[in-house]
């Protein structure tokens, strides 16, 4: 655990507006900032960031919360992860506690440090008499210079134990190369080995810029071709997608291509076609295909024009329809042509001409179809039918799904009628399938807390948009807020109230307890709510006062009956009755203002 100072000190020197904006564009409205929300698919911007809060809110799907919030649901990392990263990007450095924690932290920091130092060693070595024929190379290949900069092209120089010497003359022990999947043990002799020598090196960014692999490419012909970083504590391969940080600034109206090979995207970006992307020697999977949704609403899928590339662009489009990305487009390239070649030849206009052979997802799985059955029987339809209703039920959207269906009706010359109900059926059955979906490492599994009652919600609601209501007397009393949750939580505000001032994502943003962070930031309203929140907090209160009374004259009244004394029990039976119409009519009122 870092203490709430650390916590405190990364929040004040950290600005949403600057962390949001450095994923993706903002436009000012007023004084608040506006964008189309990461969190879901939309057209137009729902999503507002408010700096005087230094909270977001997305009025389209609900998505809300302080700064740490948008880092973790954008990054998909745990508390700490977010935390990490923004104190890295604030200049702050956290300080040393004990613990596992730590040791990972201070693992994945000096992982990111290393790398940064090869991957300057290996551009400088470029320049170097023995970057020489890997320079010749690069240039043979019609990589120009501007590109080798930009995408941190370098040699990895030969020699076993070359790279392990100079990193440790830097500083970087073998074993830190080791933790980094660069170097090796030896078996027979001691010491450390240099996995990459002599190869021409790609530096893999992260979403942040930040070196976490390389990619590295044989120059002689020996085998493999490409040797790519093993994964580590800082890098998946699922998860990562090759120039994914020069994505920053896309446009969501232009569509992200995604290739397969380094050289296809450097040649792309060399003839001025932007917003390329590649695997990195594996198929898309479900977590790239999340990863691409925050940056645009179309992808092209730019595979080569052989059986290999086509496999993978089929299986990548229903990987695609299934993360809900709607507007996929596959780009066959001639036979024997991967992206690279295809742009050196043709140059920017090749982009023109790509988008032209580019066909829609539902064409392209209809002429896969078509080419593995035959259509003009009604076997061969119906089978075509089969792997296109597998398709359109893995769109969640149904206005989506039903314009699929339509299409292939027209298509297949079907009834449409049959086929949604044949997806229905379809999708019912999948749904009986064990999930599919494995639990993403740094989500709280079953984390979600138990929902608050109508008082408590609201007396949290309204301490959380106003964190000077803290200070209610009411809040103290022990027949007031019993809920334990709550009560930590109003502990906390008074505590904090002073610093949190009008920023109520400082108040989610300062709270570890994943727990906890969820009932506040439930409890977060959109700027401009319109609600009164005294009111709300004095009603809420009066209402559990009530509530407190009424139990406590059942508890009277049941150990009257026990004890037998009719006349107490009298006595009782009547402050019940009053009590009772008064406590119910005002639960009522709060149920009715909560909505
Ligand atoms: P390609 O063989 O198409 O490579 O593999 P390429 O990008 O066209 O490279 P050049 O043009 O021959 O230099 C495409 C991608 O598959 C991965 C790499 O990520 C490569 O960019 N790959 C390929 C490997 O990981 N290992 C291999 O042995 C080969
Ligand atoms: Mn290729």
């Amino acid at each position: 655990m870092y203490s709430k100072d650390a916590i405190e000190e990364v929040r004040s020197r950290t600005d949403i507006v600057d962390v949001v904006g450095s994923y993706f564009p903002l436009r000012r409205s007023g004084a608040n900032f506006k964008a189309r929300c990461p969190f879901h698919e939309e057209k137009t911007p729902s999503f507002v960031v408010t700096p005087s809060r230094q909270t977001y809110h997305c009025f389209g799907c609900g998505a809300r919360g302080g700064v740490f919030d948008f880092v973790m649901e954008l990054e998909r990392v745990a508390f700490r992860d977010a935390l990490e990263l923004l104190a890295d990007k604030a200049g702050v450095t956290l300080e040393a506690d004990t613990g596992a924690g730590t040791a990972r932290r201070s693992l994945r920091a000096e992982l990111y440090r290393v790398h940064e130092w090869v991957h300057g060693y290996f551009c400088r070595m470029l320049d170097t008499p023995e970057g020489r024929g890997c320079r010749e190379y690069v240039t043979g290949r019609g990589i120009n210079e501007e590109m080798i900069r930009e995408f941190g092209i370098g040699y990895a120089p030969d020699g076993f134990t070359t790279l392990v010497g100079r990193a440790n003359e830097a500083g970087y022990p073998p074993t830190l190369l080791e933790k980094a999947g660069l170097a090796k043990p030896g078996v027979k002799r001691p010491g450390h080995w240099s996995m990459f020598r002599d190869r021409l090196s790609f530096s893999i960014k992260d979403a942040m810029g930040r070196v976490v692999a390389f990619g590295a490419r044989s120059l002689d012909g020996s085998e493999p071709k490409y040797l790519n970083s093993p994964e580590t504590e800082i890098f998946q391969k699922g998860k990562t997608l090759f120039a994914i940080d020069r994505l920053r600034q896309h446009s969501r109206d232009e569509p992200v291509l995604v290739m397969e090979g380094y050289t296809d995207v450097i040649m792309s970006e060399q003839v001025g076609v932007k917003g390329a992307v590649a695997t990195l020697g594996t198929a898309l999977t479900p977590d790239h295909a999340r990863v691409l949704s925050r940056y645009s609403e179309r992808t092209v899928l730019v595979y080569d024009g052989d059986s290999a590339g086509l496999q993978a662009a089929e299986r990548g489009t229903m990987l695609l329809l299934e993360a809900g990305h709607l507007d996929i487009k596959v780009a066959v390239l001639p036979e024997g042509q991967d992206p690279c070649d295809f742009f050196k030849e043709r140059g920017r206009d090749g982009k023109e001409e790509l988008l032209d052979v580019t066909i829609d997802l539902l064409d392209f799985l209809l002429d896969r179809s078509a080419a593995r059955h035959d259509l003009k029987s009604l076997e061969g339809r119906r089978k075509a039918a089969n792997a296109l209703i597998r398709a359109a039920a893995a769109i969640s959207d149904p206005l989506g799904r039903d314009l699929v269906l339509e299409r292939v009706a027209e298509r297949l010359r079907l009834d449409l009628h049959v086929l949604r109900a044949a997806t229905a059926r379809y999708q019912a059955g999948e749904r009986r399938q064990p999930a599919r979906r494995t639990e993403e490492p740094g989500e709280d599994a079953g984390a979600a807390p138990a929902p608050l009652d109508a008082p408590h919600r609201e007396i949290l609601e309204a301490v959380v948009n106003e964190p000077g209501l803290a200070t209610h007397p009411g809040l103290r009393d022990e027949d007031g807020v019993r809920e334990p949750r709550v009560r930590v939580l109003m502990d906390f505000a008074l505590e904090s109230k002073d610093r949190i001032a009008g920023q109520s994502g400082l108040f989610v943003d300062l709270i570890e307890e994943s727990g906890l962070r969820d009932l506040v930031r439930r409890g977060l309203l959109p700027e401009g709510h319109g609600r009164d929140l005294p009111a709300q907090l004095e009603g809420a209160l009066s209402c559990l006062k009530n509530r407190r009374a009424l139990e406590e004259v059942s508890r009277l009244s049941r150990e009257a009956v026990e004890s037998g004394d009719a006349r107490l029990l009298e006595d009782i039976q009547r402050r019940f009755k009053t009590l009772k119409g008064g406590s119910q009519a005002s639960e009522s009122t709060q149920e009715g203002s909560a909505r």
